[in-house]
């Protein structure tokens, strides 16, 4: 994980950035800092190509890597499938060595849309002078663009300015890889972007130049090109059922969780939980081993810390992903699990907006609450995600009793909250700007920092994350129906409106999640890992029909991620297997820190700085 930059000058007056761009930078990869500038006479343009590197594994390798050709490459990425990468290798110097041998456009093409893993890169390619740049199929790194005169900028992260102005920093899309022509560029004094979108059945070349359209900077034009670039995943099933959609078996029940499980008991998928849990193990596999060169080169049990942490509700997803990581990280490892709470509210302000949010309430399994013991319901950071994630913590600790579970409490006051969003926060969330993306920005960003406590021996103890692996459950909802406008669509127009959002959602999670979550966990010198957005996952999940993965005729905590739920049984765990889903700004609690009368689309005024 790195931050990159590159910033192409057209015109000979000098562009000054200010500061704290190169900070944002930094944090992200504090390990090794270099520019390298490239200046073309006539034409006049000037490029600078800057890289922090945060250092992951293989070597310590500085960046920007320049090839004995002169071609320059910015990465910010990892291989995890598609381009062999031997332990001892850094992933920067084989891409760039795979696309030094590269002539036609065509065949840099085929090297991005051969690797497996997230990536965001800028490439100078000396033979011609051209620039590419661009982001993976599912946009799981952040790069943003803008121009300001003749000035292209683009970056992992920028900052945000202060006014309420409209910000002319946008996210590039992760529709396809980019090129400009600098000599041309330069002789017209404006960028015109060649774009080589993904190609994939179903998903017509004319979507992708509405996306590009919507956030292509000012004073830039665009020319798509059709030639291939492979999307590295296949194709959503469209398949409908041949019988009629039934109706809803339980509607509104409260099912206790044990009626759940007997429903749940009741249901068999052995095939797909066979192959599920194989594609979805190794998916974790490879995100878990691929660490620093040191760590696994080394026999001794690197001094008691955790290589990886898990963001951790305690939910479905997050379990999931904890019980697979078990399987592949050596026994004698701990593995931090991160839950962060909010401060719930003093209790009368409590009670006005829970009879607004009575809703959230509702499905929550009535033997949770069983499970705890009064006294402890009273302490302002019992939000409903720490008991979930502590009743998640006892069912990883029957799994394997032989691991260590650090079970990182990280509790957060109003005032850290507001302080941190607005100094810090607000630049990493930017462009984005809705409540939402505030709410979840802050919490991952608090969550991802690591810093809590642990309970030993019945007593707390500050405690720090250092792992730099971070595995996040985000891509299952949105391939498994686990959302609760999948029931509303598919209510109102059956598995053919349920498939058609199943399909928009995975297509727009770069725009909505996934660059800004890459700014948010970065910038603590930190890498997220998304084992459900895996390709080879994704590929699998594609090909099962919809009625497969989710049965919406059932009721919460079980229809929703049907397979999952199968899967997680299969995998030995107990009650986290029908927790319904629970919004993390709700599960934190950080969304009733504010006002409950927002939406959380609405533009948030707590992001802008004075
Ligand atoms: C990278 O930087 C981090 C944070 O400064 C530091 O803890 C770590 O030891 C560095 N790693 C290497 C290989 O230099
Ligand atoms: C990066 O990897 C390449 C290929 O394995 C190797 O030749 C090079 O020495 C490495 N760089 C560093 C700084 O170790
Ligand atoms: C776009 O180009 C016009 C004319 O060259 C210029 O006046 C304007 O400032 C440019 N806009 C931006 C955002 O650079
Ligand atoms: C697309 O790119 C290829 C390779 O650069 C080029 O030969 C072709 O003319 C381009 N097509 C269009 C429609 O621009
Ligand atoms: C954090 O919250 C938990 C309750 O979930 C509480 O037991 C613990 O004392 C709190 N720790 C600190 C340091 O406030
Ligand atoms: C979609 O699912 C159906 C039913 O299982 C299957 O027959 C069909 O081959 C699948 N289609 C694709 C493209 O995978």
């Amino acid at each position: 994980m790195c931050g990159i930059f590159c910033l192409l000058n057209l015109s000979p007056t000098h562009f000054e950035l200010h500061k704290p761009f190169y900070e944002h930078l930094k944090r992200r990869g504090p390990n090794s800092s270099q520019d390298l500038t490239i200046t073309n006479a006539n034409p006049y343009f000037h490029c600078v190509l800057s890289s922090h590197v945060l250092h992951m594994r293989g070597r310590l390798t500085p960046q920007p890597v320049q090839d004995r050709t002169g071609n320059v490459l910015v990465w910010n990425g990892e291989i995890f499938g598609g381009l062999t990468v031997m332990p001892e290798q850094n992933d920067t110097a084989v891409v760039s060595q795979r696309l030094s041998s590269c002539n036609s456009p065509s065949e840099i093409l085929s090297v991005f849309s051969s690797i497996q893993g997230p990536w965001g890169f800028v490439y100078y390619q000396k033979a011609g002078d051209y620039l590419w740049f661009g982001r993976d199929f599912f946009g799981r790194r952040s790069l943003l663009w803008n121009i300001v005169a003749q000035v292209l900028i683009l970056t992992s992260v920028a900052a945000h300015t202060s006014g309420s102005g409209q910000s002319a920093w946008q996210e590039v899309p992760a529709v396809g890889l980019y090129r400009v022509d600098l000599k041309a560029a330069a002789e017209s004094g404006t960028v015109q972007l060649e774009v080589y979108p993904w190609t994939q059945a179903g998903n017509p070349v004319s979507t992708c130049i509405e996306t590009i359209s919507k956030s292509v900077p000012d004073n830039c034009t665009t020319l798509i090109n059709d030639t291939v670039l492979s999307s590295p995943v296949c194709p959503l099933n469209m398949s409908i059922p041949e019988t009629l959609n039934e109706p809803e078996i339980h509607p509104n029940s409260h099912l206790s969780a044990k009626e759940l499980e007997e429903i749940l008991a009741s249901k068999e998928k052995k095939e797909e939980v066979n192959y599920l849990t194989q594609v979805l193990s190794e998916a974790v596999r490879r995100r878990v081993q691929a660490l620093p060169f040191e760590f696994e080169s080394t026999s001794s049990p690197n001094n008691g810390h955790a290589s990886v942490a898990i963001l951790f509700s305690g939910g479905i997803d997050s379990m999931i992903l904890a019980a697979l990581a078990d399987r592949h990280i050596p026994a004698r490892q701990p593995i931090d699990l991160l839950n962060v709470a909010f401060k719930l509210q003093d209790p009368k302000k409590q009670k006005e907006s829970a009879r607004k949010h009575k809703k959230i309430h509702k499905n929550k399994p009535a033997d949770l609450k069983k499970d705890e013991p009064a006294s402890r319901t009273s302490c302002p950071f019992d939000v409903p995600d720490r008991i979930t994630g502590r009743a998640g913590l006892k069912e990883l600790q029957d799994l394997n009793p032989d691991r260590r579970w650090n079970f990182v409490e990280i509790n957060v006051t109003q005032e850290e909250l507001q302080e941190l969003r607005h100094e810090h926060i607000c630049h990493l969330v930017h462009p984005l700007d809705t409540v939402l993306d505030d709410s979840i920005g802050c919490a991952v960003w608090f969550a991802a920092r690591g810093t809590g406590v642990i309970r030993q021996d019945n007593s707390l103890h500050p405690f720090t994350s250092s792992a730099k692996v971070i595995l996040t459950g985000i891509g299952a909802d949105e391939q498994l129906a686990g959302y609760s406008r999948h029931r509303v669509r598919f209510k109102t127009s059956g598995h053919e409106g349920l498939i058609q959002e199943l399909a928009m959602e995975l297509g727009r999670i770069s725009t909505r999640n996934l660059g800004r979550d890459d700014r948010i966990i970065a910038d603590h010198g930190k890498e997220a890992r998304f084992p459900y957005l895996d390709e080879d996952v994704v590929s699998y999940l594609n090909s099962v029909p919809v009625w497969d993965k989710a049965d919406l005729s059932l009721p919460r905590g079980v229809g929703e991620k049907l397979l999952l739920r199968l899967m997680a049984k299969h995998l030995g765990l107990g009650q986290s297997a029908v927790l319904p889903k629970r919004a993390m700004q709700f599960g934190s609690r950080i969304a009733k820190m504010e006002d409950s009368h927002e939406k959380a689309s609405d533009k948030c005024t707590r992001l802008l700085t004075g």
